[in-house]
């Protein structure tokens, strides 16, 4: 893994799921992120929803779940990750409504998702939005989170071509995040 934040946040997801108290706090971090996010994309209950790059604790997918009612997939192309996060998940009692599957953003199948949402850790993440706009159906709400400008380098390489032609935004303060956009599929993979 490339860049050293999504190393950091790696090494820190790891050593929060092994206690309650600092997945609280980690929680915290996240959950007015993800409330602002799932306005954005105006997330439903009937949606279903693929996250891509979950991490040993898997918080977007857990609180776009519950604030929700959505269900959700998460990938992760590190097998550790997926093996952490898949078991957090069963131990917290999310097994049946959130699944965790091995899979990289550059080459999942996404016909069947509304809403696809990108961590900001996610490498490369041009490559992965050129996909993920290209093969998701067409008026799939793509949700890409990024960092604040200034922190974009410790992220490592990012180029922001596809990030053109987003619909909305939503700017987030106090956080590593700078800001979430959203982007709709244009549907390409379709006969
Ligand atoms: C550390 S997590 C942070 C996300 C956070 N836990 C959340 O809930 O939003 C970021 C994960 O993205 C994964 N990742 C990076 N690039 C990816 C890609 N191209 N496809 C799938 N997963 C990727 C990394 O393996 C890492 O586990």
């Amino acid at each position: 893994m490339n860049g050293l934040i999504p190393q950091a946040t790696s090494s820190l997801e790891r050593l929060a799921i092994q206690s309650r108290l600092a997945r609280g706090a980690v929680a915290l971090y996240y959950k007015g992120l993800v409330a602002a996010e799932a306005a954005l994309a105006r997330v439903q209950p009937e949606d279903n929803v693929l996250c891509i790059g979950g991490g040993p604790l898997p918080l977007t997918a857990i609180l776009l779940h519950k604030r929700t009612g959505a269900s959700v997939t998460v990938i992760d192309n590190d097998n550790q990750s997926v093996a952490l996060g898949k078991g957090l998940l069963e131990s917290l009692g999310y097994g049946a409504q959130i699944r965790f599957l091995p899979g990289d953003g550059r080459a999942f199948p996404l016909d069947e998702f509304t809403v696809i949402h990108v961590a900001a850790q996610v490498q490369p993440m041009d490559a992965v939005v050129q996909n993920v706009k290209a093969h998701s159906a067409r008026g799939t709400r793509i949700l890409v989170r990024l960092p604040k400008q200034q922190l974009a380098a410790l992220y490592g390489r990012f180029e922001p071509l596809a990030l053109s032609g987003f619909v909305d935004q939503v700017r987030h303060r106090w956080r590593n995040t700078g800001r979430t956009l959203l982007l709709v599929g244009s549907g390409e993979s379709l006969p």
